[in-house]
């Protein structure tokens, strides 16, 4: 069991910090591989609750190294400021380990990201403003800044220069800022590169020897299959494939290494930012799931957009990454209910469709049709095995596998370590 992904199965914030934390414990690294500081992945140990955006949260489980992969993208400033915290909490922090091919999120590309939501308008994507989007579309472009570019003046200053070339024309001509000057942006960023000197590595070797060596390494998503940019409900996305194929890009790891991928799915939907969502609710079942579900973004304090679970998109999710397991959240969230829809076809322009259909416009007339299955009242966060679960919650959780098409090997009964049904061991 060399290589395990764990990836978001829907729109992002399934609980996938909660997931990897469980397992932290038992594995030898912890992999970031796409995404940056737009993730918010809260982890609860105890009495203590962790918030983590750039770090995998593996870095909580002391006999595990955290990597941070090629294909992340690394805000210095984020980075230093999030692991200070960690460290005046008692967490160690010195295993960490940062690609040198990992792109830096400059100052520059956050007030593009900010400038060009607001020039939108309506037609925003509802980014996080952390300059996600302009990074990659940098690396994309060939004018990228990459961590190990801070450890070269020269080349750094050479390449700052030709990425605010074309930017600083769009700033001032289009978007009436001021220009960003080269030598400021190169003066902030080298008085990052010594404090991260330690950590960059060739994680890429690194990784593969461990793999060699039979060592575990699990890879941990940021966002979700429906936000990938090739596979997510396009343009709004982020700008990365947190979809299981990105873990080896990312990462530099073969496929033929991973022998499992596990979908993150909560027992309902959620989803931040703008973009279609069939099952969303906008009345007080939608507000109920919002308080009950604590649905308030990790990172930007947004609330989010609340909804009935969706099995046409689990089912995606399962095809796009070749799922081999579920790990179903926030069960308890829906104890209480009478009754609870479960999407399990959408009905477009008239026709029951079954699966998720690859035009955009279609997406966007997508009408839920549901299935009512019995709710329960009983308090599950104490149960620790599948038949502690009463027999309605275990009926939801069986429709819930057959409808996705991948077994649900463990269930969240909360947002603890312990609150956790594990049904299939992932190890
Ligand atoms: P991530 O981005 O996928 O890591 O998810 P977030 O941390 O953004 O959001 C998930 C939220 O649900 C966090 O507040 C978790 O502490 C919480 N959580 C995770 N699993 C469970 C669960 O099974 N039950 C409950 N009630 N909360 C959970
Ligand atoms: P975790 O890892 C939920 C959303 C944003 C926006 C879109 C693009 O906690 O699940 P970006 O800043 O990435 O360019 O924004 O993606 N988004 C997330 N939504 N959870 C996240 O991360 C997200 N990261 C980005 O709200 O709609
Ligand atoms: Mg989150």
């Amino acid at each position: 069991m060399p290589a395990l992904v764990l990836l978001g199965a829907q729109w992002g914030d399934e609980g996938k910090g909660k997931a990897t934390d469980l397992l932290g414990g038992s594995v030898d690294y912890v992999v970031r591989y796409q995404g940056g500081n737009n993730a918010g992945h809260t982890v609860v140990v105890g009495d203590q609750k962790y918030a983590l955006h750039l770090l995998p949260s593996g870095i909580l489980s002391p006999g595990c190294t955290p990597v941070i992969g090629n294909g992340v993208v690394v805000d210095p400033s984020v980075l230093l400021s999030e692991l200070s915290g960690l460290n005046e909490r008692g967490v160690d922090t010195s295993k960490l380990l940062i690609s040198g091919n990992a792109h830096v999120i400059t100052p520059y590309n956050v007030t593009v990201d900010k400038v060009t939501e607001r020039f939108l308008g309506k037609r925003k994507i509802g980014t996080t403003g952390r300059g996600i989007g302009p990074t990659y579309a940098d690396k994309i472009n060939r004018v990228g800044i990459r961590v190990q570019d801070l450890y070269d003046e020269s080349i750094l200053t050479q390449k700052v220069e030709a990425a605010l070339d074309v930017k600083n024309q769009i700033l001032t001509k289009l978007y009436n800022r001021r220009a960003i000057a080269v030598g400021q942006v190169v003066e902030e960023l080298l008085g990052y590169a010594e404090q991260i000197r330690p950590y960059v590595a060739d994680t890429v070797l690194i990784l593969n020897q461990a793999l060699d060596e039979n060592k575990v390494v699990l890879f941990e998503g940021g966002q979700g299959t429906l936000l990938d940019i090739d596979h997510g409900t396009y343009p709004f996305v982020t700008s990365s494939n947190p979809t299981a194929g990105g873990a080896c890009t990312g990462s530099g790891v073969g496929p033929t290494k991973i022998s499992r991928v596990i979908g993150i799915l909560k027992a309902y939907t959620t989803r931040v930012g703008s973009g279609p969502f069939p099952t969303e609710l906008f009345d007080e079942d939608g507000e109920a799931l919002r308080r009950i579900g604590g649905e308030r973004g990790v990172t930007t304090g947004r609330d989010r957009r609340c909804g009935w679970f969706d099995a046409v998109i689990a089912r995606y999710a399962t095809r796009v990454n070749g799922l081999t397991d579920f790990f179903l959240t926030k069960l308890d969230v829906l104890t209480g209910w009478e009754q609870i829809p479960v999407c399990v076809a959408y009905e477009i322009d008239g026709k029951r469709v079954e699966e998720l259909p690859y035009s955009q416009t279609d997406f966007h007339h997508a009408k839920p049709v549901y299935e009512y299955l019995p709710g329960w009242q009983e308090n599950i966060s104490k149960a620790k095995t599948f038949s502690d679960l009463p027999k309605n919650a275990q009926a939801y959780v069986k429709a819930l596998e057959e409808m996705s098409g991948a077994p649900i090997s463990a269930i969240g009964v909360g947002p603890g370590r312990d609150e956790t049904i594990e049904i299939n061991s992932f190890l």
